[in-house]
């Protein structure tokens, strides 16, 4: 038997993706997503180096390009005295082959969503999977609406709250909040008056929560404002969307929080901000089971959910790299087993140092610290980012697909 239908499930970044390097290969792929259409919410995401290499390779970058904004450098800085922490230069193309870029997470599924379509293949919308079933010779995806469609290779791309996972592959790995919610929303550049204070992104620190604030599209007229706020959770996600819904309450929360800080545009930035959306962050533990019986593989946050360090998409794009690049020689589903693991050995070393080091950085600058707390770990990030600075340089560097000879 040949390997002829993959089935992938969730039409966000990593589902389109995959779908595109299959489609490439001239795999039939179907691919199903639970929205009724593409989703226009949530805020700017950057894509590293690796990231765009894929992008690149698949190509989608040409529509990328009109759309993001290009990163020269992280810049950090500290909120309560205005100076900045540390900067950590991203723009070493002539290594990485690629730039850094920020983009809206719209505009990034728009892109892959129109390159799929010249590929001639469209993602079938308002399709929840219920439930995934192992059936003899392959997998079978029952959706909500009572239909159903049966493959010889499934790919869980649905994200962190993942059917895919939780329905089948390890139920008992479900997401846990960090005690931290974002709050999102989009500034006019021209409602400031006073200087902005960063160049392309910066890191903006305090001991009550973080700001990032971003240019996103090539003509700088807008900026990305994401609070980091350490936050109690709600009780169900009605709550979180009620709270979410109440605009006023989020601007005024934002306005407390950020009340004493000492970098004038960043308080204007709060007091224009529009279209305030709020999300509670969840991750994954470390480990954890990917894949199923050599027919159910999870992809992206489905398999390794980390809070956000502006590293996720990168992460998620360079599972569907490695995965097409192994399944290029595939003729037959009795060779999947084996490709599995190949798959799994070669990536787990990179996602497990990820995950330590976003959980390193996440607990040194998002959580609400006392004075002392916050000036030391100041002090520190320098020095963190200078040692770390080889390790990313290399990562950034890297190709998955050489992994395989
Ligand atoms: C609406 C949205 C907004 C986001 N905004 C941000 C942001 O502002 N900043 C940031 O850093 N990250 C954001 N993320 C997360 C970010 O997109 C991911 O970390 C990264 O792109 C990896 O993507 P992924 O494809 O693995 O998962 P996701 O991007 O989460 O995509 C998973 C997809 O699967 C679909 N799905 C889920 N369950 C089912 C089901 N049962 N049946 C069918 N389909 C299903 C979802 O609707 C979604 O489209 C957002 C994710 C979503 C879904
Ligand atoms: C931190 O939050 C408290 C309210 O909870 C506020 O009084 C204080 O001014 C805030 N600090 C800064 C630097 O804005």
């Amino acid at each position: 038997m040949a390997l002829e239908k993959v089935i992938i499930i969730g039409g966000g970044i990593s589902g389109v993706a995959a779908a595109l390097a299959l489609q490439q290969q001239q795999r039939h792929v179907s691919i199903y997503e639970l929205r009724d259409g593409p989703s226009t919410i949530g805020g700017a995401l950057n894509l590293t180096p690796n990231a765009l290499r894929y992008l690149d390779a698949w190509n989608v970058l040409p529509k990328l390009l009109p759309r993001g904004c290009s990163v020269g450098s992280f810049e950090l800085y500290n909120m309560i005295d205005g100076t900045m922490t540390a900067e950590m230069p991203l723009g070493n193309v002539a290594r990485f082959g690629y730039q850094v870029m920020r983009i809206l997470r719209k505009d990034l599924l728009d892109a892959l969503l129109e390159t799929l379509g010249e590929q001639g293949v469209s993602v079938e919308y308002g399709k929840a999977v219920s439930e995934i079933q192992e059936i003899e010779g392959g997998i079978r995806a029952v959706f909500k609406d009572g239909t159903s469609v049966d493959g010889q290779l499934l790919l869980g791309c649905d994200g962190i709250h993942s059917r895919t996972r939780m329905g089948l592959v390890e139920p008992e790995r479900r997401p846990i909040y960090t005690k931290i919610a974002v709050v999102l929303g989009l500034v006019d550049a021209a409602s400031l008056t006073s200087p902005i204070h960063f160049r392309d992104t910066a890191f903006n620190m305090s001991p009550n929560g973080s700001l990032i604030a971003s240019y996103f599209n090539p003509d700088r007229r807008q900026i990305f404002l994401g609070a980091l706020m350490q936050t109690e959770e709600e009780k169900d996600r009605d709550g979180w969307r009620v709270r979410g819904s109440d605009q006023d309450r989020l601007g005024e929360e934002l306005k407390t929080r950020f009340k004493d800080i000492r970098i004038p545009c960043l308080s204007e930035m709060i007091a224009n901000v529009n279209e305030l959306s709020l999300y509670p962050v969840h991750k994954l533990t470390g480990g954890g089971r990917w894949s199923r019986g050599g027919v159910v593989m999870l992809l992206g946050d489905a398999a390794h959910a980390m809070p956000p360090q502006g590293e996720s998409v990168g992460y998620a794009l360079e599972d569907v790299a490695l995965f097409a690049e192994l399944l290029k020689g595939c003729e037959s589903p009795a060779q999947l087993p084996q490709l599995f693991q190949r798959y799994e050995d070669l990536r787990r070393p990179r996602i497990d140092a990820a995950l330590k080091e976003t959980e390193f950085r996440w607990a040194q600058s998002t959580h609400d610290t006392g004075w002392l707390k916050f000036k030391m770990q100041q002090w520190a990030m320098p020095w963190f980012l200078w040692f770390t600075r080889d390790k990313k340089e290399e990562d950034f560097s890297s190709d998955v697909r050489k992994l395989i000879e």
